[in-house]
């Protein structure tokens, strides 16, 4: 058997986002009043850490989502998406949308609560997204915070990114039930072109650290759920832990506070699977912090160690990796790449690689990369992964109406 075709460029993935504007035009015979957007993410390290009160550190990417918005009667949510192409038309008082109208629903409902919804009480709502669904890329933080500023503007209130990010969090944490943490919401929210965020979860005190090297993505092309279960059954075994741990140290409140030097205490007093996952926290808590001091001071072959090390306790600890998540690393680090590491929750989605910045040669580097990649994933399943490259943006915006 030959090689399948191995695509050497382009790598880079040009967004093709439709016009949300010109889908709401269409679907409801008028012009949307606002119109936002907001990007996808891949979080550089600190996996499975926020919701157990640890830093992440996540870059926006290219690829948005855009909400088009306009008024609607007291209840009334009207959505369309370019996903489905389908109007659902639900009273969201009385009412709960399936699918990703529950996001919307759960954005709808937390605006209230503020006094920011639009003062009609209703909205109308055009959706039109590049960003991938179950990809690992928090598709769902990208469509809550870009309806929240959407509706927002509709309702005239002016919300600060945070603001924004709460209310998105709530949205899916709350009403949706995904138990996530906030690393998503935050940096579809705050995030600056070129630059990773630095998000301690406890305090939300947050940095932005300019990125030195270039950014790959290899798509497994394995999709899963989050609300589908592992991440809740994941957030509740991290919570037993803390219960048990509490009768070792009573002041403690998140796994991810645990300090380092007390594992051997740590092992003595869980069992397993508690104990991986907490070694899993405590360990990748340490990680993203070194990590980001690393990346700041630009030492990109150091911090690329730990991307295959933050990747290898996913996978032994947390497990959260799949087989073809692992072949990618594996491939990756073959092929001379600085680190790569699963990014976003796991089971599936996509894979991080770190290349170095301006070494000579560099597109040959990269095309080796990607040939090594594709040909040990072809090999192995018979399909191609996509590549593509991570260009790291800003958060939330305003887009013009059309
Ligand atoms: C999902 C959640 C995030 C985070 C990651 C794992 O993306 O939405 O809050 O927990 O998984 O790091």
């Amino acid at each position: 058997m030959g090689w399948p075709r191995v695509a050497l460029a382009p790598i880079l993935v040009k967004p093709m986002r439709a016009n949300a504007s010109a889908l709401y035009r269409a679907t409801f015979g008028v012009a949307p009043r606002a119109a936002a957007s907001a990007p996808g993410r891949v979080n550089l390290i600190g996996e499975h850490t926020d919701y157990n009160g640890g830093p992440v550190l996540p870059v926006a990417c290219a690829v948005r989502t855009v909400v088009a918005v306009g008024p609607a009667d007291l209840g009334v949510l009207e959505m369309v998406s370019t996903r489905d192409g389908q109007v659902t038309r639900i009273d969201y008082r009385a009412e709960r949308p399936a699918g990703w109208g529950a996001y919307v629903a759960g954005v709808m409902h937390e605006l209230v609560a503020l006094g920011a919804a639009p003062l009609e009480g209703g909205a109308r709502i055009a959706v039109t997204s590049d960003v991938p669904i179950a990809a690992g890329l928090a598709s769902s933080a990208a469509l809550t915070v870009a309806t929240a500023k959407a509706l927002s503007l509709l309702a005239g209130a002016r919300l600060r990114p945070r603001q924004l990010a709460g209310v998105a969090f709530r949205a899916e944490h709350d009403y949706v039930g995904v138990r996530c943490g906030m690393m998503d919401q935050m940096i579809a929210a705050v995030a600056r072109p070129g630059q990773a965020l630095l998000l301690e979860c406890a305090s939300l005190a947050a940095r932005h650290i300019p990125i030195g090297g270039r950014l790959l993505l290899v798509d497994s092309g394995v999709r899963r759920e989050l609300a589908a279960g592992a991440l809740n059954e994941r957030r509740a075994e991290c919570e037993a832990a803390v219960a048990r741990l509490k009768n070792e140290l009573p002041e403690l409140r998140w796994l991810a506070s645990w300090p380092a030097a007390w594992l051997p205490r740590l092992k003595r007093a869980l069992p397993e699977p508690l104990r991986s996952r907490a070694l899993h926290v405590v360990g990748e808590t340490a990680r993203a912090r070194f990590g980001a001091q690393l990346l700041a001071r630009g030492h990109l072959k150091r911090f690329g160690e730990l991307l295959y090390e933050s990747h290898e306790s996913c996978r032994r600890l947390y497990h959260c990796s799949t087989p073809e998540l692992d072949t990618i690393v594996a491939a990756a680090r073959r092929a001379g790449a600085l680190g790569a590491r699963l990014t976003g929750a796991g089971w599936g989605g996509a894979v991080l690689v770190l290349l170095g910045k301006g070494e000579a040669g560099r597109g040959k580097r990269e095309a080796q990369v990607v040939r090594e990649i594709q040909q040990t994933f072809a090999a192995a399943y018979g399909r191609e992964p996509g590549v593509s490259m991570v260009h790291p943006s800003g958060g939330v915006r305003r887009e013009a109406v059309r």
